[in-house]
């Protein structure tokens, strides 16, 4: 079970939340969004949030971008469907920390939602910088951590920031907790792991406690062809690379 402090565990009531979602959603070519579920999973705790009253600032990370100028990884994307789905206004702020976020921070009313620029736009982001942490943390009184797919890594917007700001989980990093919590501690069976996607690299370690626990693993997305790579089935894929 979940040990964490959430959202219902402290008084959000009227304050200014800075919440780190993960909206590192896919992106054609033209910047379209090919799959909104993690904006749609966002919603819960969202929604929980705006009936306390409370004034939003959403922070995410989107792709791996080489700078500011990396404009193919502009969350302004997000914030339009973003607000399709919440039925309500949601501010884009073309950077996550500075005086423009600031400002917006500053105004924001009960119930408004702002969703500031690519954290990773900033190279300190990733590198985990205190003082980064610090201008973040300054747009809110208290932190809201409900990106699952980003809470393994120590970035300014997941680790530092918890340094400035009282800081709880999300209702959406709570349940995600408690599914895969249950799934290893007292799986159904026949337990048959699906997993997809890219990044080998970082789903390697995950792939050995399935192989101990479930009673399949199936392997597919791009994932899938490091397998075929070493099975001899291909000669060739970018997935070996990474
Ligand atoms: C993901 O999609 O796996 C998360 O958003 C983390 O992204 P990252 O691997 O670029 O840190």
């Amino acid at each position: 079970m979940f040990t964490k402090k959430t959202v219902r565990d402290i008084d959000v009531r009227g304050k200014r939340v800075l919440l780190r979602a993960d909206y590192n959603v896919p992106l054609d070519s033209k910047g379209t969004i090919t799959d909104d579920y993690r904006i749609k999973k966002s919603l819960s705790t969202i929604q929980y949030l705006l009936d306390q009253d409370c004034k939003l600032i959403i922070c995410s990370h989107l792709g791996r971008p080489s700078g500011p100028n990396d404009t193919k990884n502009s969350l302004f994307p997000i914030a339009k469907r973003l607000k399709e789905l919440l039925n309500r206004d949601v501010e884009f702020v073309p950077d996550c920390v500075g005086e423009r976020a600031e400002k917006v921070s500053a105004s924001l009313q009960p119930g408004q939602v702002a969703l500031l620029e690519n954290l990773r736009f900033h190279p300190e982001e990733e590198r985990d910088d205190e003082a980064f942490a610090k201008q973040l943390a300054s747009l809110a009184d208290i932190f809201v951590q409900d990106g699952f797919g980003v809470v393994h890594r120590a970035h300014a917007s997941t680790d530092a920031v918890t340094h400035y700001l009282p800081s709880v989980a999300g209702l959406l990093l709570e349940n995600e907790v408690d599914t895969i919590t249950n799934v290893m501690i007292n799986p159904g069976r026949p337990l048959v792991a699906v997993i997809g996607g890219s990044k080998i690299a970082d789903k390697i370690d995950i792939l050995y406690r399935f192989i101990d626990i479930a009673d399949m693993v199936a392997i597919g997305g791009a994932m899938a062809n490091t397998f075929l790579l070493a099975e001899g089935i291909i000669r060739t894929t970018w997935a070996s690379k990474v």
